[in-house]
C-alpha cells in the first residue's frame, strides 16, 4: 500500500498515521518529523529547515525532495509499502514524486485527503503537546495526558512545537490554501483521491480511513 495523507496543519495526520503504524503494522514517513529529527540532532539540514519550520514557512522544495527521495529510495520503506504524511505539499513536489515513483515502477496507490475548517484547525494546534522521545501526540483539552508534562507510552518529556504559536499557525493555513490545496485538485484529477471529513473524532476518522483504503 502506497497511500499519502494530506490536509492542512494540525486536522490530524500525524495522529492517523500513528494509528495506521500501531495496528495496521505500515510504515510512516512523515516530512515534519524528519526534519525536527535534523534540527534536534542540529546537522547542517536541521539548521536551514528550522529557519523556515520556526516561522511557519514551506523548507524549499529542492531540499524537502532531496530529502525525501532519499528516503523513499530505501529499500525497507519499498518493500513495506509506506504511507507519506506531509509530503508532497506543492505542485513540484507532486510531480517529483511521481517521477521518482513512476522511475521505481512502484505508483500510488491512493491519496486521502483529510479536511477541517480553520477554525477547529486552530484550536487543535493551539492544544498539542507530543512526546520528545516516542513522539505520542496528545491535546491539552482533548487528549490530555496522564501525568502532566509525562507521556502515558513512554514517560518521556512532553513539549509543545515551536511552529505551533499564534502567528505561525496562521502563517501556516495561509500556506496550505495556496500551495497544498492545489496538490489536493492534482490527485483529484488522475483519479486517486479520497475525501475524509477530519472534523469528527480520531477513532471515526480512522475508521473511515481504514476502509477506504482497504487495509
Ligand atoms: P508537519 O510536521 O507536517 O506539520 P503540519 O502539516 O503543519 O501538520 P501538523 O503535524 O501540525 O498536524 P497533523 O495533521 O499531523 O495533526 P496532529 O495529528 O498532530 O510540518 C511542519 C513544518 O515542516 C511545515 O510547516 C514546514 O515548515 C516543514 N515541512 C514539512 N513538510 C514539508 C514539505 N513537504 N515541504 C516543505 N516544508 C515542509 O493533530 C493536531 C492536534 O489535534 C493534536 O493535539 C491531536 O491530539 C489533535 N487531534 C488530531 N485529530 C483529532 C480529532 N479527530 N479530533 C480532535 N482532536 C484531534
Ligand atoms: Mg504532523
Ligand atoms: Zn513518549
Amino acid at each position: 500500500m502506497r497511500l499519502i495523507l494530506i490536509g492542512p496543519p494540525g486536522v490530524g495526520k500525524g495522529t492517523q498515521s500513528a494509528l495506521l503504524v500501531q495496528r495496521k503494522g505500515l510504515v510512516t514517513l512523515s516530512s515534519g518529523e524528519i526534519f525536527r529529527r535534523e534540527i534536534d540532532a542540529q546537522t547542517d539540514l536541521g539548521r536551514l529547515a528550522n529557519r523556515f519550520i520556526s516561522q511557519g514557512q514551506l523548507v524549499p522544495n529542492e531540499v524537502t525532495i532531496e530529502m525525501m527521495a532519499k528516503r523513499i529510495g530505501q529499500l525497507d520503506v519499498m518493500k513495506a509499502g509506506f504511507v507519506l504524511d506531509g509530503f508532497p505539499r506543492t505542485i513540484p513536489q507532486a510531480e517529483a514524486l511521481d517521477e521518482l515513483l513512476s522511475d521505481m515502477g512502484k505508483p500510488l496507490d491512493k491519496v486521502v485527503s483529510i479536511s477541517a475548517d480553520d477554525e477547529i484547525i486552530v484550536a487543535r494546534l493551539s492544544g498539542r503537546i507530543g512526546c520528545t522521545k516516542c513522539g505520542e501526540i496528545y491535546h491539552a483539552r482533548n487528549k490530555p495526558p496522564k501525568r502532566e508534562g509525562l507521556c502515558d507510552k513512554c514517560d518521556g518529556p512532553l513539549f509543545v512545537r515551536q511552529d505551533d504559536r499564534a502567528e505561525a499557525i496562521r502563517a501556516r493555513l495561509q500556506i496550505f490554501h495556496e500551495q497544498t490545496s492545489p496538490v489536493i485538485d492534482y490527485y483529484g484529477e488522475k483519479g486517486l483521491l479520497q475525501l475524509v471529513d477530519g472534523r469528527q473524532d480520531p477513532e471515526t476518522v480512522f475508521k473511515v480511513i481504514v476502509g477506504e483504503i482497504g487495509a
